[in-house]
Order: C-alpha cells, then sequence, then structure tokens
C-alpha cells in the first residue's frame, strides 16, 4: 500500500526532518452571515509543509474561504473583491439564483472591480460551496484554494434534533488532491496528485466530542473521487446530499464522493472517548473507471490511485454540555418531480480518439461560450439522459438548480442518491443517468445557465455546454418569435446600426445589458416602420467588453451581442 506519508518523504528534501507522523489540526473555517457579506480574493503564502511557503490563493485571508452562513428566505449581497490581478468569476455552487447572479464564465469579475449579486435564498438546507469559474482557468484557480463552504440553513432543518453547533459537533471538512512539486508549490495540473489536503492542512486531525457529531464533506478537488470509510469499517449515516436532506440517515461503511459532490454523515462517537479513529479513502475499492481507482486498459495512473490511505485522524475527547446522542429516524420527504409533459433532453460524453482519458467532448462539441445547446422555458419540466461512451466517470453538474436522480445505469438510485442533488457520477463505458429536474424560479433570455463535467481539467477543456431558460414573464415569446439581430460593425466602438425585420410598425424598446447582465440602458425608439429597418444605436462611454442588445417590438424580441474593443 503506498501511503500519503510516503509520498512526501519520497519528493527528495532529506534535508528536512519532518516527524514521522506529524499531524496537523485541522482548522476550522471562520464564518460569515447577514444581509452584505463581503468577500475579496486575493494571492497570498500558506505554509502547507513546514518551512515552505506554497503560493496560494483565498477568500478573505490566504488559502480557502470563510463559510458563508445563510438562512433559507432571507436576501443576501455578496460583494466579491477581485485583488487576484487578473479575471476571475465566483459562483455559488448548488444555489438557486438567476444567471446574472450565478457567477458563470460569462460573469467576469475584472481585476481591482467589486461584483455585487443580490438574491433571496430559496434553497434548503444543506451544504453549498462557492468557487471560481472563468473558462479555461477555473482549474488553476480552485487548485491554489479558491474555494469555501456555504451552509444554508432553514426551519425543517432546525426543528430536527441535529448537531448544529459550528465546528464542534458540526464540521466542514473539504477535501483536496493537490499535485506539489518539490518546493512545494501546487502545480496546475491533476493526473499526477501526490497529496490530499483536509480543510488546506496534510496530515490533518481533529478534536471531536463523545457524542453524534455531524462531518459536512465536500470532495473540492479537481480530478480524483474519494471513496471514505473508516479504518475499523465504523458505521456512519448519511443525513443529506449535495442539495437537502435524504428522507432517512442512510447507514454506509464506504461513501463515495466525486469531484463537486457533498454529503452530510453522522458519527455515533458516544462510546468512542479516548479513542482514535482514521478516516481513510479506499481507492482499491472504488468501481474501475472511477478516477481514484483503476482505470480501463490499464490506463495512466497516479501515485494515490488505487491506493487506500488516511485523510484525517479524530481524537475523541469529552462530550459537550448538551450533546445529540441519537440520530432521527425520518428527516424530510423528498418530492421526486413528475415527469408529465417533460422536456427530455439526451447528453451524451464522449472522447477523441475513443479511449482517451483527456479529450472530452458533450454531444461531439467543446465548449463555446457563444453556442447555447438548447432553450427550455421557466417551469418546465426537463428529463435528462446523460450517456458516457468514455472509459472513466465523469460527474455531471448542473448549474442553479437541483436535480433528481430517476437512474443510474437504468436501475432505481441507492437511497442516498434520492435526495436533491446537483452533481451525479454517469458511469463510463456506456453508462447512463436519467435525471429530472425543473428551472422554476429563474429565466433569462440572453445568459445561459451552465452543465458540465465537475473535473475541473475536463470543464477547462470544454466538457461543459450551456442553456437558456425563457422567463414565463415572456412566456409567449416563443423561439418562432426570436429572431436575432444583425449589428454592425461588430467588433466596434459604441456606434452601432441594427437591423431586423419588424413584424409591424410602431414604438420598439432597445435596451443594453452588460455580459453579466445587469440592465445598463432601456432607449424607447419611436414611430418605426414595418420591414427591414437599419436602426442606428449609439452608446458611449462603454468599457471594452461584451453586450448583449435587445430590440423588444410588440410580442417579438431580438437580441444580439456586441463586441465594444
Ligand atoms: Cu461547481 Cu459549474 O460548478
Ligand atoms: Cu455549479
Ligand atoms: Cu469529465
Amino acid at each position: 500500500m503506498k501511503s500519503i506519508l510516503k509520498q512526501l518523504v519520497c519528493c527528495g528534501f532529506a534535508a528536512i526532518t519532518v516527524p514521522a507522523f506529524a499531524q496537523t489540526p485541522v482548522p476550522i473555517p471562520p464564518t460569515l452571515s447577514g444581509n452584505t457579506i463581503d468577500l475579496t480574493v486575493q494571492h497570498g503564502t500558506t505554509e502547507i509543509y513546514p518551512g515552505f511557503a506554497t503560493n496560494t490563493v483565498g477568500y478573505n485571508g490566504s488559502f480557502l474561504g470563510p463559510t458563508i452562513l445563510l438562512d433559507a428566505g432571507q436576501q443576501v449581497t455578496l460583494n466579491v473583491h477581485n485583488q487576484l490581478g487578473d479575471t476571475t468569476t465566483v459562483h455559488w455552487h448548488g444555489l438557486n439564483v438567476s444567471p446574472a447572479n450565478d457567477g458563470s464564465p460569462h460573469v467576469m469579475i475584472m481585476a481591482d472591480e467589486t461584483w455585487s449579486p443580490s438574491f433571496p435564498v430559496l434553497d434548503k438546507a444543506a451544504t453549498y460551496w462557492y468557487h471560481p469559474h472563468l473558462h479555461g482557468k477555473t482549474m488553476d484557480q480552485v487548485l491554489l484554494g479558491a474555494a469555501g463552504f456555504i451552509f444554508v440553513r432553514d426551519a425543517e432543518e432546525a426543528a430536527l434534533d441535529l448537531p448544529r453547533t459550528y465546528g464542534t459537533d458540526d464540521v466542514p471538512l473539504v477535501f483536496q488532491f493537490k499535485t506539489f512539486d518539490a518546493d512545494k508549490q501546487i502545480m496546475m495540473e491533476d493526473e499526477m496528485d501526490n497529496a490530499v489536503l483536509v480543510n488546506g492542512v496534510v496530515d490533518g486531525v481533529l478534536n471531536s466530542p463523545a457524542q453524534v457529531v455531524r462531518y459536512r464533506l465536500l470532495n473540492g478537488s479537481s480530478h480524483r473521487f474519494f471513496n471514505f470509510g473508516f479504518s475499523n469499517n465504523k458505521q456512519f449515516k448519511q443525513i443529506a446530499s449535495d442539495a437537502g436532506l435524504l428522507d432517512a440517515p442512510v447507514a454506509l461503511t464506504r461513501l463515495i464522493l466525486a469531484p463537486g459532490e457533498r454529503a452530510e454523515i453522522l458519527v455515533d462517537l458516544g462510546n468512542e472517548q479516548g479513542n482514535t479513529l482514521t478516516l481513510k479513502s479506499f481507492g482499491t475499492e472504488l468501481p474501475q473507471g472511477f478516477p481514484g481507482g483503476t482505470m480501463m486498459m490499464g490506463g495512466m495512473e497516479g501515485p494515490l490511485d488505487d491506493t487506500d490511505f488516511s485523510v484525517l485522524t479524530i481524537h475523541v475527547g469529552a462530550p459537550t454540555n448538551d450533546p445529540v446522542t441519537t440520530v432521527p429516524t425520518a428527516l424530510t420527504t423528498n418530492e421526486v418531480l413528475s415527469q408529465t409533459g417533460a422536456a427530455t433532453r439526451s447528453i451524451g460524453f464522449s472522447a477523441q480518439p475513443m479511449m482517451s482519458m483527456t479529450n472530452f467532448f458533450i454531444n461531439n462539441k467543446k465548449f463555446d461560450m457563444e453556442e447555447v445547446e438548447f432553450t427550455t422555458e421557466q417551469d418546465k419540466v426537463e428529463v435528462w439522459n446523460i450517456t458516457n461512451q468514455t472509459m472513466m466517470a465523469h460527474p455531471f453538474h448542473i448549474h442553479g438548480n437541483h436535480f433528481y436522480v430517476l437512474q443510474v445505469n437504468g436501475a432505481t438510485p441507492p437511497p442516498n442518491m434520492r435526495g436533491r442533488k446537483d452533481v451525479v457520477v454517469v458511469p463510463p463505458m456506456n453508462g447512463s443517468v436519467k435525471l429530472v429536474t425543473r428551472y422554476e424560479n429563474y429565466g433569462d433570455p440572453m445568459l445561459p445557465y451552465m452543465f458540465h463535467c465537475h473535473i475541473l481539467s475536463h470543464e477547462d477543456g470544454g466538457m461543459m455546454g450551456q442553456f437558456i431558460v425563457n422567463p414565463t414573464a415572456s412566456a409567449t415569446t416563443d423561439l418562432e418569435q426570436q429572431g436575432s439581430l444583425t449589428i454592425s460593425p461588430n467588433p466596434g466602438k459604441g456606434n452601432f446600426v441594427i437591423e431586423a425585420d419588424l413584424p409591424q410598425a410602431g414604438d420598439a424598446t432597445l435596451t443594453l445589458h452588460s455580459s453579466d447582465g445587469r440592465l445598463l440602458e432601456t432607449r424607447k425608439l419611436e414611430g418605426l416602420n414595418t420591414g427591414i429597418q437599419q436602426i442606428p444605436a449609439n452608446f458611449t462611454g462603454l468599457a471594452a467588453g461584451w453586450y448583449w442588445l435587445t430590440l423588444q417590438r410588440g410580442e417579438r424580441v431580438f437580441s444580439g451581442k456586441v463586441v465594444v474593443e
């Protein structure tokens, strides 16, 4: 068995005496709550290995970020200050927000700028997270440390007798594979990961009280899956999946978590005072083709693949004053959406060439910021069939919403996959997943939502697509009533001419939105004629970048993208 420790020692820093079992207390991220939350994303250095200053990125600190605590129903404004010296975005992974607030690759925050999305919290109590999503740079920024937790709390969860003392019996734990070079710098790649961090430390040790303890597990890695379990095979109970409570706790001794996935587990430490538990990842037991296990056809393996290793040591101390001592038997009632009247979509993963382990496609295409896969309507039920023709498992994720998994490889999923989720593993070699979702609360005729593989190197490499949800407010605007605008010169300096084929004469409205969906200007155009019209649209003082121009005449909406040089 290869151990992490051996990996650390083999990398040639013999001059430094690392005690054989040096362990670092697992830091608990600070919390932020309230209606206004400020996040500054910035560079820093962090001493992850003794004596080494590792270059890292963090929110409000040098590495990782604070936990954002939100109450269902509250309004929140997040001011994200970008001090990275580079463009970034911040995506609220799992939260039900509009495309303009979601922090997708379209919603860029330029260096030294502040982005301030504001929205009501429409989610159920669960563990969410935030991370950058700049197309092509998501992996780099996340690997360097840009990631944090979001806890949503609600009345239903608050009524249950569950541990919820933050950092004591309710503990956020982000697990991340990374690759360190000989100088202990984080490498911008994820093929040969050689270390595992928990809350930013290697060989982490945590003190937990002798009672029922809740651990909120997040796989914040770029690539590899964890197969969590205790070294003594102690049973634990999963109570929540990505986006909500399960109907009832599910007893497990192993739990696979793919990149992007979360799980809340309860571990009964009531009889364990004075004991030390070891949480491990059992890579040798991962199904074939799951990154971290063995690859199909003897594909390339990293030093931590197909091996079992410790990810966290837990020392059990005295119980707290008011401990939770039992696990509730029932939690919630998940109501899976009815498929009646649903639109169905097929989404296929493929590799080129077929055996490739790095070059992946969705519906035979690479992601293109300008290309939308399909358009649906707000409130319409969507049933997606996702198939995987590649040799490896891919975690599929959708933005701005959760879904229910109906089938995995044609069969009903296990009980811990029957709750609200936003990441689902699509098994390799003709594997399939069927899910149902509905974009109930938001639509945007111009800004798309993303779906993608949450292996960040795959996502950055184009294993991503996007779709438009038309808001119900303009439900009369079906596809035939939409048209595209011809805009020239495009790119231009701001003096554009729009050509549109107007169905009737009269007044029209011209709007200009920023690339992140903010309405910048509305103009009334009076007395337009019918037929093909050339309409001048002159804007001054626009910063370089791209914008959406929309012309609305009666029921008819035309929109197009303009680039300002
Ligand atoms: Cu957590 Cu689109 O990602
Ligand atoms: Cu997401
Ligand atoms: Cu993938």
